[in-house]
């Protein structure tokens, strides 16, 4: 039997492929397309459902992004969802308008139409709802099913053609009732049965490298981190030896990441794995070199052209795998969102590139990642790493990287993470790290005047890095790693903590 497949059109909201990701853990297997994805291609996925998504723009703007009208010709169900909703309203004939009172706050729902996607919820919810238009009359055949006090309009429903939408934003924690929204479209109105889990995803993705990629032999950039050595232990599962793993000594690593690395992977999981010590090149290649963006383009290239010489030792190999996820691609820009960071695995690439891309990760968060790396009986050594970057500490040692500046770093990092692992609190913080700011201060040892670099420990909590909340480490804890670090580590006489969110900062510092 075929699969049910929900398609998630994106218009540019930051958390839309969230959507993707609700829907995909109510057991409906989803995949996101640009908005403007042609009817062809939609139509070739045979989606059950359709759900349009949100975004910043206003349908009355100039460009407004807008997706094929073919989409509501082809008989499924489509739910709208913020600017989807508006966005439907416009293109079936109903009207929008620029809201008096802009509303930005929670607002208490009055639902009208308790079936369908309403259907088994109070009568009292409230919504959290950050918009500027509104509907100020529903398409012809469309009724109005909820409303709150301000905004007439804040969910509408055709049943005879399935189409739904709603103001606020079910894919937000914020909006308790969103999920059940979902599932009421999902399971309710297009009747779907939930046939997807992730081992689905695991035998989808094998068959689907296996067919792609044939008797070829394969490369794959291993750091060691957990989405790279997931998505080589998929490619692995998928095509045995024809995968060769190369690993990188960039000179930006942590301490004793490369021999763990060996370990588990030459060792322990059998894996063909080339190690390559690259240091010098790598910091020859940064040297003078203090902006960050430039310094990502510098690793990911210099990455790439050791693979391709490696790809010549090795003779023919075609593919390159590479552990992209989801936040990579978003905060490295798509489409349809502007770009924070070129993480160094998706916007670093060089145009030149020799070889052709498997990324088998690309539409997951790192917690469903996590998920198949245990399925795949990776060690929970890896599977539960905290993040680290592509460029390593090259983005932590802020502005020039200098061979003195990465040791001072990678020492003061260890007493960071061990000292947190000591406090068994590894798996609860998202990342915790050091950072050496390009500044020195005054201070005193032995009664003597010292003039040194201070360290910044950054511990934050997150659930897929599109945001982060600062950790609250213990004040021993972060005494004690302080007091360490200025007593182990040369050249260091001052420790501070980071407590900025993200946003308005970023988990890293460049
Ligand atoms: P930011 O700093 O953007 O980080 O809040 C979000 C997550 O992405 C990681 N990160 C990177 N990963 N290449 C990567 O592979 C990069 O250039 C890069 N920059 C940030 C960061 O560690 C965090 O987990």
């Amino acid at each position: 039997m075929e699969k049910e497949l929900v398609l998630v059109l994106d218009f540019g909201g930051q958390y839309n492929q969230l959507t993707a990701r609700r829907v995909r853990e109510l057991s409906v297997y989803s995949e996101m397309l640009p908005y403007d994805s042609s009817l062809e291609e939609i139509q070739g996925k045979n989606p059950k459902a359709i759900i349009l998504t949100g975004g910043p723009a206003s349908t009355y703007q100039e460009n407004a992004p807008c997706c094929d009208p073919g989409i509501f010709e082809l008989g499924v169900p489509v739910l709208g969802i913020g600017y989807g909703m508006q966005l439907m309203a416009f293109m079936l004939g109903g009207e929008i308008e620029g809201s008096p009172a802009c509303e930005y706050g929670y607002s208490q729902l009055q639902i009208l139409e308790p079936e369908l996607l309403f259907s088994g919820m109070p009568d009292d919810i409230q919504v959290w709802l950050n918009h500027g238009d509104i509907i100020k009359k529903a398409p012809e055949e469309f009724t109005v099913s909820a409303k709150s006090d301000n905004v007439p309009i804040i969910a509408m429903s055709s049943p005879a053609r399935r189409f739904f939408a709603v103001q606020f934003h079910t894919e937000a924690q914020k909006n308790t009732c969103g999920i059940e929204v979902l599932k009421n479209f999902l399971f309710n109105v297009t009747g779907l049965r939930g046939d997807w889990q992730m081992s689905d995803f695991i035998a989808d993705t094998i068959t689907s490298i296996k067919e792609k990629v044939g008797g070829k032999k394969v490369l794959c950039g291993l750091s060691g981190g957990v989405d790279s050595s997931v998505a080589a232990a998929l490619v692995h599962k998928a095509v045995g030896d024809q995968l060769v793993c190369v690993y990188v000594d960039n000179g930006l690593m942590r301490k004793g990441e490369s021999e763990e690395v060996i370990k588990t992977f030459q060792e322990q999981m059998k894996m063909n794995l080339v190690y390559v010590p690259a240091a010098e090149r790598f910091l020859k290649h940064l040297q003078g070199v203090t902006d960050p963006e430039h310094k990502r383009k510098i690793i990911g290239e210099e990455f790439i052209r050791v693979f391709e010489e490696e790809k010549a030792k090795l003779g023919e190999i075609d593919y390159l795998v590479q552990g992209t996820i989801y936040s990579d691609i978003v905060e490295s820009g798509t489409r349809t969102a502007p770009t924070i960071k070129s993480h160094h695995n998706v916007g670093g690439l060089p145009e030149d590139m020799d070889f052709k891309l498997i990324e088998p990760l690309r539409l997951l968060f790192k917690d469903e990642v996590r998920i198949i790396g245990e399925k795949l009986n990776i060690p929970p050594e890896i599977v539960w790493r905290q993040p680290f970057p592509g460029p390593g500490l090259g983005v932590r040692v802020l502005e020039e990287v200098t061979r003195e500046k990465v040791d001072i770093l990678r020492e003061a990092d260890a007493i960071v993470r061990e000292e947190i692992k000591k406090a068994g609190l590894e798996r609860d913080i998202w990342q915790a790290f050091a950072v050496l700011p390009p500044v020195r201060s005054v201070g005193v040892k032995d009664g003597a005047r010292t003039y040194a670099y201070p360290i910044i420990i950054r511990a934050v909590i997150s659930d897929d890095a599109m945001t982060a909340e600062i950790a609250r480490l213990p004040w021993e804890l972060l005494e004690k790693m302080a007091r360490r670090i200025v007593a182990e580590v040369d050249g260091v006489n001052r420790v501070a903590y980071d407590i900025t969110s993200k946003p308005p900062g970023t988990i890293e510092w460049e």
